[in-house]
C-alpha cells in the first residue's frame, strides 16, 4: 500500500518537471523508475523487517499474556487448594448428586438422620466409627444394637450408598436399631495413627488379622462402655467384614457371648473355589505388593501403585470403561439389572480407599492354600512367629455365637462350595439364606435396586429372631 502511494507521488514529480527538462526526460524517467525500483525493493525489505518485528512483538506479548494467565492460575489454585477439598471426580457429577463430595456423616445428615462420629484408638490407629443412633421418624431411643463391618477397599459408606429406604444402615435405624458402622484401620475415615506416619512401612504392616484381633474388639468394648456392659450386639459383616468376624470369634472367643448373632453377607473365609479373576492374580499379588514396597508404597492399590496403574489402562468415557477402570468391578463382577447407574459416581467417589499390601497378600495366600489361616511369612519366619513351619489355621470350632450365612449363586468371590465348607466347619450349624436372585453378586448386597425385597426384609426378620431372646438393660 505504501509502495503504491510513493509511485503516485513519483509520477506527479515527473509531470511537473517535464516542461523544462524535456531532452533529459527519458534519462530522468529511467532514473526515477530506477529510484522507484530501488525504493520498491527497499520497501519490500523494510516491509519484511516490519512484519518480522511485529510478529516478534506479538509473540512476546502473547508469551507474556500466557505466562500472566498461568501465574494467575497457579496462584489461584494454590489459594483454593489451601482451603478446599478436591475430590477425584468429574466436577459435573458433583452437581447431580452432592453425595459424591460429602463424607458419610454429611450424607446421613443430608437425609435428615442424626450421625455421630465416635473415635476409638486401637494399637495407635485412630478409628472413626459412624453411628445412626435412631430413626429420623420418632424420637424413641432404640435399645438393640447393630454393628456393621464393611469389606475390602470400602468404608462405612457401603451401608448408606443405596440411600434411605434401601441402604441397610437407614433401614435398620428406621426399624428401631441403634446402628454403628466401623471403619477399619487404613481406610479414609481411620487413616490417622498416633505415632506412625501414614506412608510408613510400619503403619501398613497389618492384615484383617490385626483388625479382628484388636480393632473390632476395641470398637465392641467402646460400645459396651457407652451403652452398658450387658448390651448385646448383632454383628453384620460384608465380604472381608465376615473374614474379620470369624477370625475375631476364633482369636477372641469371649466375644461369642457379647454377640447375639453374627450375620455374614457374602462370606469370604474359604476361597479355593473363587470364580473372580482375583484367583489368577493371586500368585502375582505378592510380587506386585513387593514391587510397591520397593518403591516405598505400602498401601495396596493407591493410584500410583503397580496394580493401580494396571487398573487405569482402560480408555474412554462410557459405562464399560468406567467399570473397567474400577478394579473392584473387575474383581467382583457387575450385575446390570440390580445396579442403579445414577449411583455410580457416588460409589466411585467413596471407593478410593486402599488397603495394606499385607491384606492383599494374606487373601492371596487363602486363595492358594484353600485354608483359613494366619499370615504365611515363609518357612523360617513362621518358626520365629508361630513356632511352626506353616501358619496355624483359625480355629472355627471356637465360633459358638449364632451365625447366619447370606450367600448368592452369582457371587464371584464367595462360591457355594466355599460357603458350604464354612458351614460344615462351624460348630453351631448356622442358618443359611440364599438370596432369591440368580444374578445377585458380591457387591449387590450394598446397592441392589431390589435390596428391600431380596435382602433387607430377611435381615430384619432374622434380627427379630436372634435379638428377642434377651432382656436389655437400657442405659444412656
Ligand atoms: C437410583 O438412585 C437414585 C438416586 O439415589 C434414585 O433417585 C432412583 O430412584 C434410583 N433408581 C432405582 C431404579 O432404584
Amino acid at each position: 500500500m505504501r509502495v503504491f502511494i510513493l509511485l503516485v507521488l513519483s509520477v506527479t514529480v515527473v509531470t511537473s518537471e517535464s516542461w523544462s527538462i524535456v531532452p533529459s526526460f527519458k534519462s530522468f524517467f529511467k532514473e526515477q523508475s530506477d529510484n522507484v525500483k530501488t525504493f520498491y525493493n527497499d520497501a519490500v525489505n523494510k516491509k519484511d523487517a516490519v512484519d518480522n518485528y511485529i510478529e516478534e512483538q506479538q509473540q512476546v506479548i502473547q508469551n507474556n499474556i500466557i505466562n500472566y494467565i498461568d501465574d494467575i492460575a497457579v496462584t489461584a489454585r494454590s489459594l483454593v487448594d489451601s482451603s478446599t477439598y478436591h475430590p477425584d471426580v468429574d466436577p459435573s457429577s458433583m452437581l447431580e448428586n452432592p453425595d459424591t463430595v460429602l463424607s458419610v456423616p454429611g450424607i446421613i445428615t443430608r437425609h435428615g438422620y442424626i450421625c455421630e462420629t465416635h473415635t476409638v484408638i486401637s494399637q495407635g490407629y485412630v478409628l472413626n466409627i459412624h453411628r445412626i443412633p435412631r430413626s429420623k421418624y420418632g424420637r424413641k431411643k432404640p435399645s438393640k444394637t447393630v454393628l456393621l463391618q464393611h469389606g475390602l477397599f470400602a468404608s462405612s459408606a457401603d451401608w448408606i450408598i443405596n440411600g434411605p429406604g434401601k441402604g441397610l444402615a437407614y433401614v435398620l435405624a428406621d426399624a428401631g436399631y441403634d446402628v454403628w458402622m466401623s471403619n477399619i484401620r487404613g481406610n479414609r475415615y481411620s487413616k490417622d495413627h498416633v505415632w506412625f506416619k501414614t506412608d510408613s512401612e510400619n503403619y501398613w504392616d497389618f492384615s484383617w488379622h490385626e483388625v479382628a484381633l484388636y480393632d473390632v474388639p476395641a470398637v465392641i468394648d467402646y460400645i459396651l462402655k457407652i451403652k452398658g456392659k450387658d448390651t448385646k450386639i448383632t454383628y453384620i459383616g460384608h465380604s472381608m467384614g465376615t473374614t474379620i468376624l470369624f477370625a475375631m470369634l476364633s482369636l477372641r472367643p469371649e466375644y461369642n457371648d457379647i454377640l447375639s448373632a453374627g450375620f455374614a453377607l457374602a462370606p469370604v473365609v474359604f476361597l479355593s473355589d473363587m470364580k473372580s479373576p482375583l484367583k489368577s492374580m493371586a500368585p502375582i499379588a505378592s510380587n506386585l505388593a513387593y514391587i510397591d514396597g520397593l518403591q516405598g508404597t505400602y498401601e495396596f492399590i493407591p493410584k500410583n501403585s503397580a496394580l493401580g496403574k494396571i487398573s487405569s489402562t482402560c480408555n474412554g468415557e462410557n459405562m464399560d470403561s468406567l467399570i473397567c477402570k474400577n478394579i473392584v468391578f473387575y474383581l467382583c463382577g457387575f450385575n446390570e439389572r440390580q445396579f442403579n447407574k445414577t449411583l455410580l459416581p457416588v460409589f466411585l467417589a467413596h471407593l478410593g480407599t486402599g488397603t495394606s499390601w499385607k491384606t492383599a497378600v494374606h487373601f492371596s495366600q487363602e486363595i492358594l492354600s484353600g485354608k483359613f489361616q494366619k499370615f504365611d511369612y515363609g518357612f523360617l519366619n513362621n518358626w520365629r512367629v508361630y513356632g511352626a513351619g506353616s501358619p496355624p489355621e483359625y480355629d472355627l470350632s471356637k465360633v459358638t455365637a449364632p451365625i447366619k450365612l447370606f450367600w448368592s449363586k452369582n457371587d464371584l468371590l464367595s462360591s457355594e462350595k466355599d460357603v458350604r465348607e464354612l458351614y460344615n466347619k462351624l460348630p453351631s450349624k448356622p442358618e443359611m439364606f440364599l438370596v432369591p436372585d440368580e444374578k445377585f453378586n458380591h457387591l449387590d448386597y450394598l446397592w441392589a435396586i431390589d435390596a428391600p425385597r431380596l435382602l433387607n426384609q430377611e435381615i430384619l426378620n432374622s434380627l427379630q429372631t436372634y435379638m428377642s431372646d434377651y432382656t436389655f438393660s437400657i442405659r444412656f
